[in-house]
């Protein structure tokens, strides 16, 4: 069992000590407009907003070897051509290590008493990457060396620019002034902005045109440039223009230099474009390159990464849980992976291109959940984003580009649950911070130009939009396919050229989805609870009574004896019952009935989640998404029966659906499986790396299940929904503090050998410190709860009324 590194939970970093990780171990850089990615090895790109549109560098996906293209520094010295992060030359360095935190990477990789440091950020607003770059002689002897940069330019539009050849092969241009390199492809026609790369020290050569830096049949790992330890000073005309620049330093013993390259993505704003005939107005990218020549101006920068880390994470911290893996996730690491999901939605990572999905609609209000209390702000703005992609008649666009914020149409909609996620987003902004406005914002339909249609009115739509279109047992239809994207019941293809989720005519179909009628239930109990928070009760009981009339639908149509079937075909026939050969139970039904309210007098809720531990559940993987898996497969049941047994939504352990089954064991306290399941798909707990090869810090949307060949690979890490419904369970159902309209509410639910363990919790503009004791070792059940040494009754914390800012909170559980 190999060890590629370990947790430093100090400095919230995890530290990669070998470089040939089993698969490449991602980060992600900058929370504003401006994103990196960056793997151990420095592999990655960079982009503005839009992964798709404004895409700075370029990336081969799935190439070989795997992440093979980056922002890469070379050191010649003599003979020997190195990288500090180890690729592409993937020469044998004497000590390598990178040093993953939130917000940056730090590759420090040592040869021949050479050591070079790269730390790579993006400083807070600003739509540049940062490089600082450390090169010291660690020997006796005074040392002479070259030190290469490396990126390749992407021309903003990626999907062009990996496709269409015959034209990009023409219009690459740069320029190139002092120290820097800009690139400015397309500049000459309708693009008002370029990149800058550039660097903060005199340079002492560059090449642009990848052909003279690279070479045509020489590749990154042995670059002609570098080989020869001289650039060229080449300019591209056309072709593929890159940035390299040399640095030749020559070092006394012990000497250190520091500096930095800047790549920065440069709008023009309402700048004149040019200086003189197609030569370009630099006044910004200079500004840019004086202003972080400074190094104290770089430090800075950085501090401010970690000083905006600390501070959003200041409003979340349990320090005293005694699990180690819940302890560090919910503190650092999923925090970390809510904030990237929220950003970029399913877009970006390394293995979602940036060119394909967008944001998702389902996907970004439930990122939601787990990152509303960090910038309640961005998430009302994201809310109304996505809530203005939807159409008047409830259908939603079921992605949209995050640059343009208009709807996919090669997508379109028709994915009947959509709809019903945007209550959830939004009752959870309301719970975080009491503000009822957002309901009343006009973010009309994308399909009524102009439309003022306020929030609450798209809610409203969207719980209509479930009632009107429902089969024969009143059930919900499920349209394209509900959260399962695979689901596919009204496609029927036998065309391996077309979408399994796009193809199929839904009109008139009669397929039904149980988990759209549990999400359903689960929605409206919300809802029934805001209106109550507004004072509309009227409203209430009318949303009420959708709640008890799905709820009676439920019960009666969609129990199969000893767990919830999971849906109706379009014949009408039973999917994920005992009735079916194979996908005789599915996890979401049981997970959505069970969170909706379903089961809860009649025994089946607790069945249903038993019935998961009995046929999906193992400790080592998780729960895998359905029994059995399908064996061939099934045009009436579309992608799902696709997959090979074990992997993906064909039973492999799909990590987002597990947390909603974590969170039913917490409603029946039962802490001890709460916590068990909880681990079992928890990137810190994976044991054997060269099993799991995903990152170690972050979830994976999928892992091998029992069922697969390979049972135990995580594939698919960082941009999945585990992120944020993984934090709520451990930050809500587990430790039990949770956000409500009137107050925190606090319910925990733990293993009861847990003696007890502390949150604190900024809420509304208080500091909650809370301190809570288990003397009874029970798992649920809050006896006590002292406020500021006052006993109140109840569980949930009133909101001070006395301009009281920090509170302390005493629990004692065993009721
Ligand atoms: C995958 C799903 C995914 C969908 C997105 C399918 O092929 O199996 O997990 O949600 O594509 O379009
Ligand atoms: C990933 C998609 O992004 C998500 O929307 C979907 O719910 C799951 N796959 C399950 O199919």
């Amino acid at each position: 069992m190999a060890n590629y590194g370990h947790f430093d939970d100090s400095n919230r970093e995890y530290v990669i000590t070998r470089p040939d990780t089993p698969l490449p171990w991602l980060n992600y850089f900058g929370q504003d407009e401006f994103f990196g990615m960056a793997t151990q090895t420095a592999g990655g790109y960079t982009f503005w907003k839009d992964a798709k549109l404004r895409r700075l560098t370029r990336y081969r996906y799935n190439n070989n070897p795997m992440d093979n293209d980056g922002r890469f520094l070379y050191v010649k010295q003599g003979k020997s051509v190195w990288n500090p992060g180890w690729k592409p030359t993937r020469t044998k360095l004497d000590a390598f290590e990178c040093r993953h935190g939130l917000g940056y990477s730090r590759i420090t990789g040592k040869k021949d008493g050479i050591e070079v440091e790269q730390l790579m950020f993006i400083p807070p607003g600003e739509n540049l990457e940062v490089w600082k770059i450390s090169v010291r002689n660690k020997t006796k002897k005074p040392q002479k060396l070259s030190l290469f940069s490396y990126v390749e330019f992407c021309f903003f539009e990626a999907l062009n620019d990996m496709t269409n050849y015959q034209r990009t092969y023409s219009i690459g241009e740069v320029e190139i002034e002092g120290s820097a390199i800009y690139h400015k492809t397309e500049y000459r026609e309708r693009r008002n902005h370029y990149t800058l790369f550039g660097c903060t020290r005199k340079i002492d050569g560059y090449d642009t045109s990848r052909d003279a830096f690279v070479g045509v049949h020489h590749g990154l790992h042995d670059p002609k440039a570098v080989m020869a330890g001289k650039c060229t000073n080449s300019r591209a005309f056309g072709w593929n223009p890159v940035g390299a620049q040399q640095i030749n330093l020559s070092l006394k013993p012990g000497q250190e230099e520091t500096f930095a390259i800047i790549l920065a993505y440069v709008d023009q704003g309402d700048l004149p474009k040019f200086d003189s005939p197609m030569v370009m107005n630099k006044t910004k990218g200079k500004e840019i390159l004086a202003k972080y020549s400074d190094m104290k101006v770089v430090d800075a920068a950085f501090n401010a990464v970690k000083a905006r880390w600390e501070s959003l994470l200041s409003i979340y911290q349990a320090p005293k849980v005694p699990n180690e893996h819940l302890q560090r996730m919910v503190n650092t690491w999923n925090q970390a992976q809510c904030m990237a999901t929220f950003n970029l939605s399913r877009s970006a990572s390394g293995y979602e291109t940036g060119i394909g999905r967008g944001m998702g609609y389902r996907d970004s209000n439930q990122d939601i959940l787990g990152f509303v209390h960090l910038l309640p702000a961005r998430a009302r703005q994201r809310i109304l984003d996505i809530a203005s992609t939807q159409l008047a008649d409830g259908t939603c666009f079921h992605q949209y580009q995050p640059l343009t914020k208009k709807g996919n149409a090669d997508i379109g909609g028709g994915f009947n649950d959509d709809p019903l996620w945007l209550i959830l987003s939004t009752c959870a902004y309301i719970r975080e911070t009491g503000d009822l406005t957002i309901l009343n914002e006009p973010c009309g339909y994308a399909d009524k130009p102009g439309s003022k249609d306020p929030l609450l009115h798209h809610i409203e739509t969207s719980i209509q939009y479930t009632l009107n279109n429902r089969g024969p047992h009143a059930l919900p239809l499920i349209g394209h396919a509900d959260w399962n994207d695979c689901l596919n019941l009204n496609c029927h293809s036998k065309e391996p050229n077309e979408s399994f989720q796009t193809a199929g005519d839904i009109a008139g179909s009669k397929a039904e989805s149980v988990m759209i009628a549990g999400l359903f239930l689960y929605a409206t109990r919300d809802l029934v609870k805001l209106y109550h928070f507004m004072g509309q009760t009227q409203d209430a009981s009318r949303i009420q009574g959708h709640y008890d009339d799905m709820l009676k639908t439920v019960e009666e149509q969609a129990w199969d004896g000893a767990w919830y079937t999971r849906a109706f075909d379009a014949e009408s026939k039973p999917i994920g019952s005992k009735v079916c050969k194979e996908g005789k139970i599915y996890i979401e039904s049981q997970a959505w009935c069970v969170l909706g309210g379903a089961g809860q007098n009649n025994g089946r809720a607790k069945k249903a989640l038993q019935a998961v531990d009995k046929y999906l559940y193992t400790p080592e993987h998780g729960c895998a998404l359905q029994y059995p898996p399908y064996s061939t497969y099934h045009s009436e049941l579309g992608e799902v029966s696709s997959y090979p047994p074990g992997y993906k939504e064909n039973a492999g352990v799909f990590s987002h659906n597990n947390t909603w089954i974590h969170i039913g064991w917490t409603m029946f306290g039962e802490g001890e499986k709460a916590l068990e399941y909880y681990l079992s798909i928890c990137p810190s707990a994976k044991k054997d790396h060269d099993v799991y090869r995903s990152e170690p810090y972050v979830y994976a949307q999928m892992t091998a299940s029992q069922f697969s060949p390979t049972p135990g690979e995580g594939k698919n890490s960082w941009l999945t929904g585990t992120g944020a419904w993984s934090f709520v369970v451990a930050s809500q159902s587990i430790l039990g503090v949770q956000p409500d309209y009137t107050g925190l509410r606090i319910d925990p639910c733990i293993p009861k050998k847990w003696k007890g363990f502390s949150v604190s919790r900024k809420f509304r503009g208080v500091t909650y410190s809370i301190e809570v004791t288990n003397p009874k070792s029970k798992s649920k059940g809050v006896k006590s709860l002292k406020i500021d040494g006052q006993k109140i009754a109840g569980n949930v914390i009133p909101l001070p009324t006395d301009g009281r800012t920090a509170v302390k909170v005493e629990v004692t559980l065993g009721a």
